[in-house]
């Protein structure tokens, strides 16, 4: 399914979606997948829920980053959401060498189909492909979750073009700070 091409052209600006789109803040995650060509993964903030029953998520990947066609091929992923203390693994997954220098960092393990795991994330999935729908510059994948591991903790946040620190959840921490 290829939605991008079905879609008039927008009068909206690409400058002025992106710039809109700046204001939305989101959890980092890094996108991993494992097979003949190794481990790969990058960092990605367009991670979404899509179905409880059965558990459905999607990630949104650029047809041109690395990770893409292994996706492709494998019709699996991992999605590992980070924490603060994570920062630097978001930058190693975003630029740089790509493939399995990425991973010189972390603490790895393999999870369910063989998806790297990040062992102290705040929570992974295994996914399996079950739909890719194409749009524009991006394929969705949306991914059946075979397998999870979670933890407690507060997420990496990413808004306006910068990473930011979370407020504390717990009142009293917060009423600490002011
Ligand atoms: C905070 C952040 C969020 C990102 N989110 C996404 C995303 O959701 N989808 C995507 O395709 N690229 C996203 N990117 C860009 C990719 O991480 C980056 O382009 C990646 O390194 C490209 O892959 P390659 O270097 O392996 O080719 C994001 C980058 C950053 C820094």
């Amino acid at each position: 399914m290829d939605v991008g091409t079905e879609t008039a052209r927008s009068a909206v600006p690409a400058s002025q979606f992106k710039k809109g789109m700046r204001r939305l803040s989101a959890s980092v995650s890094l996108i991993t997948v494992n097979g003949p060509a190794g481990r790969n993964g990058m960092t990605g903030t367009a991670v979404c829920s899509v179905s409880a029953d059965p558990p459905i998520l999607l990630v949104s990947v650029n047809k041109d980053a690395s990770i893409h066609d292994q996706i492709v091929d494998r019709q699996r992923f991992g999605v590992n959401i980070l924490r603060p203390r994570h920062r630097p693994l978001a930058d190693r997954f975003s630029s740089g060498a790509s493939g399995e220098a990425r991973f010189t960092q972390g603490l790895w393990i393999d999870g369910a189909l063989g998806v790297p795991v990040l062992k102290d994330a705040l929570a992974s999935f295994a996914c399996e492909v079950v739909r890719t729908v194409t749009v524009g510059t991006h394929d969705i994948f949306f991914g059946q979750v075979v397998g999870i591991d979670i933890s407690d903790g507060s997420p990496l946040l990413y808004g306006d073009g910068q990473y930011e620190i979370p407020l504390p959840t717990a009142p009293q921490a917060y009423h600490a700070m002011i």
